[in-house]
């Protein structure tokens, strides 16, 4: 199923926070439409995300006017501005962005029909690239997994994430794809629940055995040794292998170094924010506080309470074991081995 797709002028997004209930696609004709759509979670994942913003500004400069190619980029960019204020944590945003606008500059084209074509098939090139990356990652990342692998993961980092077959979902897909006996434990992921909606929807999908669990019973489940490994996705990746993922990832991350379990990131290159050294530096979302106080749009907790609701967390360098890349596995230190594949 498409996370998203153009259709004559049109991006149609595939409403996440529907499913899995309900197969319904939000017609984007504005740019207000695409940054409500990424903003509530109807796309979402990061490189999902990157894609989504890509057909937002192609589809935003169709409607400018504008005399020649100057003012043309400026209302771009404005465009551009808008569509990455949405969400600040996953960089395959912000990434998807510059290398749109990076284009347009570089272009000697001075038509304006011309840049617009451009910026639409840019848009195209990233979504298919991704799918491309998605598959690179999971052939690299299957050779981790033994011939029988139970595996952790939290949130959705699938289909529903990506353009293709997923980051760390897609390493599973491989694996099953090359043989071996893989089964998932999908963390429910609170508070959105994209590990209940999502990751169960699609493994089911793909016939390959999920079992669901709360985030609270992670702990238990690798006590009792039914956790062979763990894999996740990231929103962005500091220089130093520090990583930003859902909310809960972390917590994951020092149960897994606790019980010896490896813990996996897959993500592709456009995650790794090679600007930030840390991740200290990594802006993490706040959202709603209706998204704790409200389980499936009913109050579960008292009106007025404080709350805290990070979207994401950051796991330190030390207790990833390896990160899974469109380009290759890296292995501590990430500093030297990340910059090598970058380079
Ligand atoms: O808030 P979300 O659903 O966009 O968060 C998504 C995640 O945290 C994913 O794990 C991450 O983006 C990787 S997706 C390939």
């Amino acid at each position: 199923m498409d996370t998203m797709r153009w259709n004559n002028g049109c991006l149609e997004i595939l409403d996440q926070t529907l499913l899995p209930e309900k197969i319904e696609y939000i017609n984007c004709r504005e740019v207000p439409t695409v940054c409500d759509a990424i903003y509530r979670l109807s796309v979402r994942g990061a490189p999902a995300i990157g894609a989504a913003a890509a057909y937002g500004l192609a589809l935003g400069a169709r409607e400018i006017e504008a005399a020649n190619k100057g003012q043309f980029i400026a209302a771009v960019e404005k465009i551009a501005t808008q569509l990455n204020a949405t969400r600040p944590t996953a960089v395959n945003l912000k990434w998807a962005l510059e290398r749109m606008l990076g284009l347009l500059r570089q272009n000697n084209s001075g038509d304006v029909a011309t840049l617009k074509e451009l910026l639409l098939d840019e848009a195209h090139t990233i979504y298919r690239e991704d799918l491309a990356s998605n598959r690179r990652m999971g052939a690299y990342g299957q050779s981790l997994l033994p011939q029988k692998a139970a595996v952790l993961t939290h949130c959705n980092a699938g289909a529903l994430a990506t353009a293709g077959v997923g980051t760390a979902l897609g390493v599973i897909r491989a694996a099953r794809d090359a043989g071996k006996d893989v089964s998932v434990f999908a963390d429910e992921t609170r508070p959105l629940l994209q590990g209940a909606r999502l990751t169960t929807w699609e493994m089911l999908q793909e016939k390959i055995p999920v079992t669901l669990l709360t985030d609270n019973m992670a702990g238990y489940l690798m006590a009792r040794g039914m956790v062979d490994l763990v894999i996740v996705g990231a929103d962005r990746i500091a220089g130093n292998g520090d990583v930003a993922n859902k909310i809960g990832t972390y917590g994951v991350a020092v149960l897994a170094k606790e019980h010896g379990i490896p813990f996996y990131v897959a993500a592709p290159m456009s995650t790794i924010d090679f600007n930030i050294s840390s991740g200290l530096d990594i802006p993490i979302e706040e959202r709603d506080e209706r998204e704790v106080t409200h389980f499936a749009g009913c109050r579960v907790a008292p009106e007025g309470v404080k709350v805290w609701n990070p979207a994401f967390d950051v796991t330190p360098a030390r207790l990833v074991t390896a990160i899974i890349t469109d380009r290759g596995v890296a292995y501590p230190p990430y500093s030297e081995t990340l910059a090598a594949l970058n380079k």
